[in-house]
């Protein structure tokens, strides 16, 4: 086997590859993660990497064909030994993670009863007379604790109990673990053992990953942390990822992409509070069905095909090392239950966070990411819908988008006549890219001085203001110059990204429209809307009503509440009766299928304006 070695700058790694290996599967190698959105068909240019010659080291050689010049990673076999710089727009940055202080209040009406928890148990000693096993004995105790449920132990545990017993004095300290229907003892120690045990509460999103540790004894969010899912090098959206579990092997890779994600980020959760992975008990996960399905090794196949039939809508529970999680080998894994193939357990999580079926009060929720999941009900009945919005929200097919992470626009300014353009970045840093609520105001705000026509084109031309300008392919306009950007080019928002957030919008709101048609049922009924989604710190309600996204309804009524899948997660991980209620939500919630008939589609056309075609549905953005 002949191996070559690349070496990236300006991190200065070098890794030796077989030849034939692309630069990007040399990156990985190298742990330098590249936006790899298209997954490495070659087709979105963001993995572009340069070439760099030999002057950087007098004893590297380059042997690519375009010396000095962009290659994609991707696309690009390493032949002999090369250097390669990847510049800052081709990274993945470290994702912020979207949490808040409520997260530490979030049980709501639930009581703080942890899905996994200690009790110390004293024995009176057998005798003659009472003369039951001692398994027995100990059950009967456990009994009066968990009430009507079946108490379980596994022949490992039970292999140690009849000595444990006698040399601790009739004393032991038991773990139990919730499961669905019963409950199982999962740990036995001698005496009374008030050690602390710990919990993982994980939202697995098809673009990003969120991990929370957990005391179990308090219930306190210890830390949280968070990062890119690894199967992003697969492809940007779910439909990519099925299609790479088809290939030779995919569907280990794309198991084994988000489970090292999940170990990267809880080593260093564990590493900073100084906490054992042994001391992790149990884990709550919420994802859309796709995501846990690929966790647990499930095929997916049959999502994607008409007429779109998951495995399962109800996982079962894992050990930790069934899965191959090395970092916290005791764990024991719950996944929250799906509804259908395109509405998953973070969308349960979303309606057991936010309370929805527990009020008396019409609610919708609707989570923006990739697919726009929406959720229509109150304590009596629950529907739901999911409709494919695109990632252009998540910052994915946008020329400059990005996630909510340090650098990116997330609001915008711009001064009529003049257009002179203000912006503020998340964590104050240079501008690197526009997430997603950047991008709604971008749109808004374009839309209000007068630059954009309803149809999503510039009106203005190149001598109206520099910021305006031809591409090969339209007008775009610079929102942030060179000079004043961390990254080495223009912040820039181009008509083809216009209208690809248009589509994303239109597909929403045509969601929310046929979703209450079927119920007929007013918007103005809906006494309160929840819009859950990365946007990053916040979302401009007014904005999203004035492109079009949301319905336009007081502002009082609209509640954005961020990331709601870890939420619901850790709920579920501090509270049986969060689990059990997750459970029923998940039974309860009925799916409606948009691709049947045509008014999606329908109401999809009518939403490709800004706001609309019908502008009696949006009089404030008509009166402005
Ligand atoms: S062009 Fe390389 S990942 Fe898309």
């Amino acid at each position: 086997m002949i191996t070559c070695s690349v070496t990236f700058l300006p991190d200065n790694i070098t890794v030796s590859v077989e030849k034939g290996k692309t630069i990007a599967e040399a990156a990985q190698i190298a742990g330098i993660k590249l936006k790899m959105p298209c997954g490495g068909e070659g087709s979105c240019g963001k993995c572009a990497v340069k070439v760099m010659s030999n002057r950087v080291s007098d004893n590297v050689e380059i042997s690519l064909d375009q010396k000095f010049e962009q290659v994609l990673a991707c696309q690009t076999e390493v032949s002999e030994d090369v250097t390669v710089e990847v510049p800052v727009n081709a990274r993945l940055g470290e994702h912020q993670v979207l949490l808040s202080a409520e997260d530490d209040n979030a049980l709501g009406t639930f009581a703080f009863e942890p899905l996994c928890w200690k009790v110390t148990i004293t024995l009176s000693p057998p005798s003659i007379n009472e003369n039951a096993s001692d398994w027995i004995r100990l059950k009967g105790e456990l009994g009066k604790i968990v009430g009507d449920e079946e108490v379980i132990i596994g022949l490992p545990l039970l292999t140690n109990l009849a000595h444990m017993l006698r040399d601790a004095s009739w004393q032991v300290t038991v773990t139990l673990l919730q499961q669905d229907g019963y409950v199982e003892v999962i740990d036995l120690q001698p005496g009374a053992n008030d050690e602390p045990i710990y919990g993982l509460a994980i939202d697995i999103g098809t673009t990003t990953v969120v991990v929370y540790l957990v005391d179990l004894c308090s219930g306190k969010v210890l830390d949280r942390n968070g990062t890119y899912n690894k199967q992003a090098v697969y492809g940007d959206d779910v439909i990519a990822r099925i299609i790479h579990s088809q290939e030779k092997n995919g569907l280990q890779e794309l198991q084994d992409a988000v489970v090292n994600t999940i170990d990267e980020l809880t080593n260093q959760l564990l590493k900073k509070t100084r906490i054992e992975g042994t001391g992790v008990k149990a884990i709550t996960i919420a994802a859309n069905t796709i995501m846990t399905h690929l966790f647990l090794g499930l095929d997916p196949k049959y999502i994607r095909l008409e007429p779109y039939i998951p495995t399962t809508s109800q996982f079962p529970a894992v050990k930790a090392t069934e899965v191959g999680l090395r970092s916290v080998p005791n764990a024991n894994i719950y996944c929250m239950p799906s509804v259908g193939s395109y509405v998953g357990g973070d969308i349960v999580a979303g309606v057991l966070y936010t309370g929805i079926s527990q009020k008396d009060e019409l609610t919708l929720f609707i989570d923006i990411g990739t697919n726009g999941e929406i959720v229509l009900g109150n304590k009596e009945w629950l529907i739901s819908c999911a409709c494919s919005a695109g990632p252009a929200f998540e910052g994915s097919g946008i020329t400059c988008g990005m996630r909510a992470m340090h650098g990116a626009i997330e609001r915008i300014q711009i001064t009529p006549g003049t257009y002179e353009t203000r912006y503020e970045t998340v964590e104050d840093g240079k501008p690197t890219g526009i997430c997603g609520s950047g991008l709604i105001d971008c749109i808004a705000k374009l839309h209000h001085v007068g630059l954009l026509d309803r149809a999503g084109r510039f009106t203005a031309d190149t001598q109206d203001t520099n910021r305006i300008r031809n591409n090969e392919e339209g007008k775009e306009f610079v929102i942030s110059w060179e000079k004043e950007a961390g990254v080495d080019n223009d912040i820039v928002i181009t008509e083809g990204d216009i209208q690809n957030l248009i589509r994303s919008k239109g597909a929403i709101f045509a969601g929310i429209r046929c979703l209450l048609n079927s119920l007929q049922i007013d918007m103005e009924i809906v006494d309160k809307f929840y819009i859950a989604g990365g946007f990053g710190n916040y979302l401009n309600i007014n904005d999203a009503i004035e492109i079009g996204l949301l319905p336009d309804l007081p502002h009082e009524k609209y509640q954005f509440v961020g990331n709601t899948s870890v939420k619901g997660a850790y709920m579920t991980l501090i509270s049986r009766s969060a689990l059990k209620a997750a459970v029923e939500i998940g039974r309860k919630m009925t799916y409606m299928e948009l691709s049947v008939g045509n008014e999606f589609m329908d109401e999809f056309v009518s939403a490709l304006f800004l706001p609309h075609t019908d502008l009696s549905l949006f009089p404030s953005v008509q009166s402005n």
